[in-house]
């Protein structure tokens, strides 16, 4: 099912939420307002926002403070997308140029922390501070998620347990707050607002296998680079496996292909044909659909209705996606 499809039945909020979005980017600083108007005219896919919006509509109903975790959670997913193009020295997203691209580095770093600003000023404001306190953990385990990334792909020897741990807080983490957030916006029931925490991670945990995926397979929809997380040394899953499944030789060849891959396109192609010899794509697709599954073992427990029907098939495009 197509995400289009799948926004239907919630088509008038995110309409809503979109003007809510943009109206908080704003700013006064004349090339602050260049860079975020080139910022909303390339929008996402919003799963994030859709995750909200779902949550709240399956437990009792969409509120302000379902507006306000949403866009509070896009504007924070921007502001880390603009520093991880940073981080990651990546020139493509969303099939255009990134604002690293266009305007440098230190454009970047800044608007980031101007739209992290907005998000934590948008909360203060409407003084949601439960939700702000669920967000900030959230973003406080994105940046040491990060840093953790940085510090294991300097060994090549990256073990699954880590691969977990650094998925689980750079990107899992903000999708639990999208799921623990839309219920918080609507019941005080810990037990619920804990069950949902704990789909959105599992979620988290499958999005970011499917996108370590791409960085194997061109499909020319994803609108971002291929192979730039090997080019950086970042091992994922695929990988992971492929080194776990090799013998001492191998694993040298494969090791050494990967010390070459920042400067050499052939060795990229040759760490992705090593990968498909073992099926490591595969083995992550399993993973990755098995961390669906618990996912949607979760949902089960919830009433059945439109927006708990929307939510599975937002997780089933979530592993299924081509960009
Ligand atoms: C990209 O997230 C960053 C990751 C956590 C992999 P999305 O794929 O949701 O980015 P947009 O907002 O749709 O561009
Ligand atoms: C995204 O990881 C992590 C964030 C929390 C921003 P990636 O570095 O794989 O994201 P993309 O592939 O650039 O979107
Ligand atoms: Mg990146
Ligand atoms: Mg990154
Ligand atoms: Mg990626």
């Amino acid at each position: 099912m197509s995400l289009e499809e799948i926004k239907k039945p919630i088509a008038k909020e995110l309409k809503e939420f979109d003007a809510y979005f943009s109206s908080s980017v704003k700013g006064s600083s004349s090339l602050l307002n260049i860079v975020t108007h080139f910022i909303l005219r390339k929008k996402g896919k919003q799963m994030r926002p859709m995750f909200v919006f779902l949550t709240s509509d399956m437990l009792g109903g969409i509120n302000p403070r379902t507006y306000t975790a949403a866009t509070l959670i896009e504007l924070l997913h921007t502001a880390t997308l603009i520093h991880d193009d940073v981080v990651d020295e990546s020139f493509e997203r969303r099939g255009f140029f990134t604002v690293n691209a266009l305007w440098k580095s230190k454009v970047a770093v800044l608007t980031g922390d101007y739209l992290l600003a907005k998000g934590l000023l948008l909360t203060v404001k409407n003084k949601d501070y439960d939700m702000l306190e669920i967000v900030s953990r959230a973003v406080r385990d994105m940046s040491e998620g990060e840093l953790d990334q940085i510090q294991k792909t300097k060994k090549l020897n990256i073990t699954e347990k880590d691969y977990f741990s650094i998925i689980r807080m750079k990107t899992a983490s903000l999708f639990s707050a999208c799921t623990e957030c839309g219920a918080m916006a609507v019941t005080g029931d810990k037990t619920v607002m804990e069950a949902m925490r704990r789909f959105g991670e599992a979620m988290g945990i499958a999005f970011q296998i499917r996108d370590d995926i791409f960085d194997y397979q061109y499909n020319g929809m994803a609108g971002k680079p291929m192979g730039n997380d090997l080019k950086e040394k970042k091992l994922t899953l695929p990988v992971i496996y492929t080194l776990s499944q090799s013998s001492p030789a191998e694993r040298m060849k494969l090791r050494s292909a990967i010390r070459r891959a920042g400067k050499d396109r052939r060795a990229v192609r040759e760490i992705i044909d090593l990968v498909n010899d073992k099926r490591g794509i595969d083995y992550a697709v399993m993973v990755m659909e098995e961390y669906k599954q618990k996912a949607l073992a979760i949902l089960k427990n919830f009433p059945d209705n439109q927006a708990r029907h929307s939510l599975m098939q937002l997780a089933e495009y979530a592993v299924g996606r081509k960009k």
